[in-house]
């Protein structure tokens, strides 16, 4: 059976105060509509439809290639939302799925229940998600009918005092039987206010003897809405919890979950330590039986196993199993550091390979380099990679030690086994057996830049 969605995304979010659409406001790192829309993949959605209106063409911008998107030009409330989509979707479908892009909980597992529901219900108009509550507020409230159907819904402004007692209420998710849906919405009859509401439906249905199944969500924290900056954090402090939980039953110990944020896009293999004020985001894999220290951010990059990094910031790079970084390292796009490399406090590594074992204890700068195996960096190090035009490589051979305060000005090689004396400038090749000592420096008149002035 083809399943289309329908993603509303349309309201203006006013209570945000902000330039950015509502909906384009993080949670986890991703723009809520596009965990909406991640959301509906899951369950294979066959067509995407995403509501747009406030704001359109930014959040059309924002879900190109992932979803279609139709314009409801003047926000006269849900059912006029989903109205947008009938002429998009009419006879492409058999099942429609409503749901919010300000939703950014909601699991795909319990849009699978909801399509179950409505599969059940045979001759039946549709199935719709449903919340217990302790604070009703703002939410329509739900009225059972004797054989447990759904018999109506009243909105908040609508209810009497009796009904405004009730806790099961109305969570805005709902799964249609399509070709029903797209005969009854034209049918729905606007409120005082001009607004056409989606949950008329049930009053729709139920006067054609047509039965509206109501799921309760099991977790109430999906349902929860996105109207402020205040509910942006309440939701994201969820949604971390989730996911550390997730890592801690897979055997990471996190000591201090509160402070740990980590992106669902995360992997982390069993019996890695996770020490408090760590980030770990987007796609980054850490292997099992690392730790990792306080205050290290860790952006994209791979992480062997037995690998230990301390207070460090890794950003694009791969590290083979057993690396030790920190404190203070910066690993930037393209440092790939082999089985057992140590790189100590204050080393920054660029677009680099740096071969197993070797060590680089302190405050250096390796960036468009390639260095061999068992390799002594000394303190102070640097590739002058850069000649204010270019970047040029450098290039050190196995077992080479370069003595502190080198500066290899590239592009340069040291060969396997060679050695910089401490404070060289090495301009020039250091062959094999030799050791390359560069004190004083000598005076020259500037010269205009060339593209390769560095050269010599
Ligand atoms: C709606 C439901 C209510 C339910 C609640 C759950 C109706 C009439 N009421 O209430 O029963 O308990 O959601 O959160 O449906 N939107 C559009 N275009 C519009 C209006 C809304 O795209 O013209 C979008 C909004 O951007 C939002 C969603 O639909 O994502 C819900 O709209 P909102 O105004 O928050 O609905 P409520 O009145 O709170
Ligand atoms: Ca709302």
């Amino acid at each position: 059976m083809s399943i289309a969605t329908v993603i509303l995304a349309a309201g203006q979010g006013t209570r945000m105060k902000s330039e950015t659409p509502k909906v384009l406001h993080c949670v986890g790192g991703q723009p809520m509509v596009l965990r909406a829309i991640q959301t509906a993949e899951r369950i294979g959605a066959d067509h995407l439809v995403v509501v747009v209106g406030h704001q359109a063409e930014a959040v059309a911008q924002a879900v190109r290639g992932r979803a279609e998107t139709v314009l409801q030009a003047q926000q006269l409330g849900t059912g006029h939302a989903v109205l947008q989509a009938a002429e998009l979707l009419r006879g492409r479908c058999e099942l429609v799925l409503v749901t919010y892009a300000d939703m950014p909980l909601l699991r795909s597992e319990t849009l699978q229940r909801l399509i179950e529901a409505q599969r059940a219900n045979q001759g039946g108009s549709f199935a719709m998600l449903t919340v217990t509550l302790a604070d009703p507020h703002g939410y329509g409230r739900i009225l059972r009918a004797a054989d447990g159907s759904v018999a109506a819904i009243i909105e908040e402004a609508e209810c009497t005092p009796e009904q405004r007692a009730i806790r099961e209420l109305n969570a805005g998710v709902y799964a249609f039987d399509a070709a029903w849906l797209w005969q009854a919405l034209p049918r729905i009859q606007p409120k005082s206010k001009g607004e056409y509401y989606l949950t008329d439906l049930v009053e729709i249905a139920v006067a054609e003897g047509r039965r509206v199944v109501g799921i309760q969500a099991s977790d109430p924290d999906e349902v929860v809405g996105v109207n402020t900056r205040v509910h942006l954090a309440e939701v994201e402090a969820i949604l971390r919890r989730r996911i550390n939980q997730h890592h801690m039953l897979n055997g990471v110990t996190l000591i201090d979950p509160a402070t740990t944020y980590i992106e669902e896009s995360v992997q982390i293999g069993a019996d890695t330590v996770i020490y408090p004020n760590v980030q770990l985001r987007g796609n980054t894999v850490i292997g099992s039986h690392c730790l990792i220290d306080s205050n290290t951010i860790i952006v994209d990059s791979q992480v062997g196993n037995h690998c230990r990094i301390t207070a460090s910031v890794i950003e694009g790079a791969t590290l083979e199993d057993h690396v030790q970084i920190g404190p203070f390292g910066h690993l930037r796009q393209g440092a790939y550091l082999c089985e057992g490399v140590h790189l100590g406090n204050f080393g920054e590594v660029k677009n680099s390979r740096l071969g197993r074992g070797t060590r680089m204890g302190h405050f250096s700068y390796i960036g468009d380099a390639e260095i061999g195996e068992d390799v002594n960096i000394g303190a102070g190090t640097v590739t002058v990679n850069f000649d204010g035009v270019r970047k040029h490589k450098t290039i050190i051979g196995d077992h080479a030690f370069i003595g502190c305060d080198s500066m290899l000005i590239a592009p340069v090689t040291v060969a396997p086994s060679a050695r910089t004396a401490a404070g060289a400038v090495v301009t020039r090749d250091v062959p094999e057996g030799h050791i390359a000592i560069g004190v004083p420096a000598r005076m020259r008149p500037l010269q205009p830049l060339e593209s390769d002035a560095s050269a010599e």
